[in-house]
């Protein structure tokens, strides 16, 4: 039906006859000639009628924005004072001789090209018009291009496709699952896969040596701009490597992914360990473009006379550390610091206290702050050396659970660097390594990772201090965002007998739900490890999008819902009864069609 793509037209088509197919992007009538903005994925390019073709002019005259139109006409450059230099195709325009309307619209609920006066509600509502806009055709089409980059690269690097179930059994990763239930074996359950975890150590032990998968996974957690409950990873596993070898062709991939698509050279991506992450960044994926650090000062505070920092002090579980703002003194109102009191609370900081340095040789009247009264001169003079504060700092605290303190000054320290633009650089790449392997809970130890990650240890040492104990896991972090994570998996049944054990889970209950993954164990597994990335992610940064919703074209909302198709939905009674179901008597679904 077409010659070209609007688009892709440029002044080495004048004179040439052309056929086009697209959308009305707008239409404009001056004084007895109409131009039309034609639209297709490839760009927009100006049709222009005039009344001497009559039929078409009259046709051209109904037509609204968002008709469907086949266009043919003389490829012509546009006089100097016609050129449009923002437009790609402004050089030139085609004079239309056959118009036919292909389909007709109805005023789309929304503008496409001004998208940012309507709620991300109604973008999702029309979620097909929504993509018609220019920038999430871009951010697709980049995501189109990347995902294929990523098979070549793997491809060529010896990793094998290989697509693993849908329908499975619960793979613990750490949020909820999404379960199916089976219609041919009463009462039970599928769940569908938090990742492909245990197929891909499976298909190790089958010998495929190298997997790769762009793998669905489904996750019923909260959901946050970069979480979705229905997300897609680039999933690999391999043998016989180490965890350096991972790293770096994993590193390897994303680089020239960046090299290729941005431009961009990310050069070496430093090491750090988690607990260097988390001490002086309160976070395990910390954003290193921002050049402020916490400051451990617990030290300071164990005798002082105020409860606020005596109390974590004194607490082996508690933290008290600084966040210093250079200048931070001029830059931040009243008004501000009463603002970041009021974020930080939202991690459970039960208030900010500060200090402004306004003459740090004068430690009895040159800082200003609400908490100074109850700070000796020596502890003043103590703090201001530790964090290295000069006249014009303003100094923040967090004294409380450890948890807490690095979580909400880690958020702080983001929301700051946001705030005041303190990015040193764009692109700020690193490896998190030498995670814990367990971390405590209410409930007792949880795996960090997920419980078939290797320890760096011997199961002997493993069962006697399991908090000590890290893992053989690594995590790849870009501008604070976790691409992704993996780690060397336990080949060995004994060791992964013991994980489970400092898990709590007895052996029945290892039986039940890993028996399989344990009996494969035994039949010469070979050493293997893996990482996944998560591609949502990776496009979300490439496009410099603010959430993953916008680089998925039918995202769920906040409420893990489409709005579109209004799923989840209420199912008939008979299918119901044929699934052995019977909802509760007061749940809201209970009225059923
Ligand atoms: P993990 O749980 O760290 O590891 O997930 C790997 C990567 O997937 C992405 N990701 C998500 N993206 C969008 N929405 C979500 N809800 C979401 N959850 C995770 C992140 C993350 O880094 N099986 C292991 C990998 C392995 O050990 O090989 C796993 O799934 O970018
Ligand atoms: P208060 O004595 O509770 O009025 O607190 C005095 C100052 O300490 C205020 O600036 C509070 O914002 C701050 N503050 C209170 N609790 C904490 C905390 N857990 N961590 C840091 N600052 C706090």
């Amino acid at each position: 039906m077409r010659s070209e793509y609007c688009g892709a037209l440029n002044t080495s088509f004048i004179d040439q006859t052309v056929t086009l197919c697209g959308w009305v992007d707008r239409r404009r009538d001056h004084g007895g000639v109409i131009f039309i903005d034609l639209r297709d994925r490839d760009g927009i390019v100006q049709v222009v009628f005039d009344p001497d073709g009559e039929e078409n002019f009259a046709l051209a005259d109904k037509v609204r924005s968002e008709y469907v139109l086949q266009v043919t006409g003389r490829v012509r450059a546009r006089n100097d004072a016609t050129v449009n230099k923002n437009m790609p195709t402004g050089e030139i325009e085609v004079y239309g001789t056959e118009l036919t309307i292909l389909n007709s619209a109805e005023t789309p609920p929304f503008p496409l090209n001004e998208h940012n006066t309507v709620g991300e509600d109604v973008r999702l509502k029309y979620r097909y018009l929504d993509l018609r806009r220019q920038d999430m055709q871009n951010n697709l089409r980049i995501r189109s291009k990347v995902t294929t980059a990523i098979r070549n690269y793997l491809d060529e690097n010896g990793f094998l496709d290989i697509e693993t179930p849908i329908l499975t059994r619960a793979t613990p990763e750490g949020a909820r699952d999404y379960l199916v239930p089976s219609r041919t074996h009463e009462s039970k359950f599928f769940a569908l896969p938090q990742s492909p975890q245990l197929f891909k150590q499976l298909l190790m032990v089958s010998g495929f040596d190298r997997y790769y998968q762009i793998a669905k996974c489904f996750r019923d957690e909260d959901l946050r701009a970069d979480r979705q409950p229905e997300f897609t990873q680039i999933d690999i596993e391999t043998s016989f490597m180490n965890e350096e070898e991972i790293m770096s062709v994993t590193q390897d991939m994303i680089s020239r992914i960046f090299s290729q698509y941005m431009g961009v050279e990310l050069g070496d991506f430093p090491r750090m360990p988690y607990a260097e992450a988390m001490a002086k960044y309160g976070s395990d994926k910390p954003d290193l473009r921002i050049p402020l650090e916490l400051v451990d000062i617990k030290d300071l505070m164990t005798e002082v006379d105020f409860k606020v920092f005596s109390g974590p002090a004194n607490d082996p579980k508690g933290r008290i550390a600084a966040l210093k703002i250079e200048g931070g003194n001029d830059k931040l109102t009243r008004k501000q610091i009463d603002e970041y009191t009021k974020f930080v609370g939202i991690y459970g900081a039960k208030g900010l206290a500060y200090i402004k340095v306004n003459d740090k040789s004068d430690l009895e009247n040159g800082l200003q702050s609400p908490i100074v009264k109850f700070l000796p001169n020596d502890v003043r003079g103590a703090i201001l050396e530790r964090v290295g504060a000069q006249d014009g700092d303003i100094i923040f605290f967090g004294a409380d659970k450890a948890t807490i303190v690095s979580e909400s000054l880690g958020a702080l320290r983001c929301k700051l660097g946001e705030d005041l633009d303190l990015y040193t650089c764009e692109w700020a790449p690193l490896w998190v390594v030498d995670f814990p392997m367990f971390e405590e809970t209410e409930t007792g130890w949880t795996s960090l990772h997920h419980p078939f990650t290797a320890p760096s240890c011997s199961p002997q040492e493993l069962k006697e201090n399991p908090g000590n104990a890290l893992s053989v896991a690594y995590d790849m972090v870009l501008n604070g965002t976790e691409l992704g994570g993996g780690s060397i998996r336990i080949h060995d049944p004994k060791m992964q007998q013991t994980v489970f054990e400092v898990l709590g889970i007895d052996e029945d209950e290892q039986q039940e739900k890993f028996g399989f993954l344990l009996d494969a164990l035994q039949y010469g597994a070979p050493p293997h490890g893996g990482l996944a990335f998560g591609l949502d992610r990776l496009i979300m940064l490439m496009t410099n999008s603010d959430s993953i919703r916008d680089v998925i074209a039918f995202p769920k909302t906040q409420t893990a819902a489409c709005v579109m198709t209004d799923a989840p939905g209420q199912v008939s009674r008979k299918q119901l009864r044929e699934l052995n179901i019977k909802l509760a008597e007061k749940s809201s679904d209970s009225k059923q069609a």
